[in-house]
């Protein structure tokens, strides 16, 4: 059996600034076209979703590799992972912070070691091993990220005490992680998400994005990819809720929906997801008030978050 080869990518879910909404947009569209030239080339979901989510790690806009948000003492943690759905292989890192491109730092967990996860300083001893290039951390902070952590800094000391993320999501602005899920042609999906996590984190911190079942999820019937407070996402375990109402549904906009309006009423958290299946179609939905995505079909199917409010 062939399939319709399908690729769905997000750059972040939160409040964007509408004087940027062009410039996420093309890198969004950027990432999309990297990643669908790879599945045209490979026919290989999880090469595809690699390709789309180190285009948005380089591209400084995007929450993730070059350009992740700071931690409160000025540096950079970032976490990943990537799953092949077709056979369970897993590879991710936790709070990493002179590595280019974490998600394909990821695949070579993925493809060599029988470890799923590496964290920290080990993580990149592992990686050196196997040829993965370490940069310093300055390389990957813009200069935006260093304003956003003094704008934050000074607001919390005006705001008295830390500012719990789950508690005014608004005011941190957009979240920004960046993901991919996809089907190929043989039916096999993939999920990758990348991100440096959220601004003024404390060091050591570790948001949904690197934990399976949680922002990022694969196996042989649905693929997704989660953008938002990871402490929410993590509290409502959203990409299992989702495959359990997509159980229930047999529809993945459906169950996108049900599992965003549970998320809110249960654990009052706010996120954008991307869901793939293979039989119950595809969503990106949010209940924040923006997602940044964009998709693919190889029947002629595309869209995007700007086309979409035309
Ligand atoms: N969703 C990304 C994070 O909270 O780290």
């Amino acid at each position: 059996m062939t399939f319709t080869q399908k690729l769905l990518i997000h750059g972040g879910a939160g409040t964007i600034p509408k004087e940027l909404h062009k410039d996420y947009h093309r890198g969004a569209i950027e990432a999309l076209k990297t990643g669908w030239e790879v599945m045209e080339h490979t026919s290989n979901s999880l090469s595809a979703v690699e390709a789309s989510v180190q285009a948005m790690e380089d591209y400084p806009l995007f929450n993730a590799g070059y350009g992740s948000v700071m931690t409160e003492k000025g540096t950079i943690e970032m976490d990943a992972l990537i799953v092949d759905g077709s056979n369970m292989r897993i590879g991710g890192l936790i709070g990493v912070s002179h590595v280019k491109n974490p998600i394909s730092a990821s695949k070579v967990i993925l493809e060599n070691l029988p470890h799923h996860l590496l964290f920290g300083l080990q993580a990149e001893e592992y990686l050196q091993t196997q040829g993965v290039e370490l940069v310093p951390q300055e390389t990957l902070i813009t200069q935006r990220s260093r304003d956003r952590l003094t704008k934050y800094l000074v607001e919390k000391k005006s705001y008295g005490d830390y500012i719990e993320p789950s508690k005014d999501p608004e005011r941190r602005g957009k979240y920004g992680t960046v993901g991919a899920v996809a089907l190929d042609s043989q039916g096999r999906l993939s999920a990758a998400t990348s991100t440096g996590g959220v601004l003024g984190k404390l060091p050591g911190r570790v948001g949904d994005t690197p934990l399976f079942g949680t922002g990022t999820y694969a196996d042989d019937e649905i693929a997704v990819s989660a953008t938002g407070i990871g402490e929410k996402i993590i509290e409502y375990v959203l990409a299992m809720k989702i495959k359990f109402y997509i159980s229930q549904t047999q529809s993945a906009e459906v169950a996108t929906k049900l599992a965003l309006e549970e998320m809110k009423n249960k654990v009052e958290g706010y996120a954008g997801v991307i869901v793939m299946t293979k039989d119950f179609g595809f969503s990106a939905m949010k209940s924040t008030k923006d997602l940044v995505y964009a998709f693919k079909s190889q029947d002629g199917d595309t869209g995007d978050f700007l086309s979409e409010k035309k």
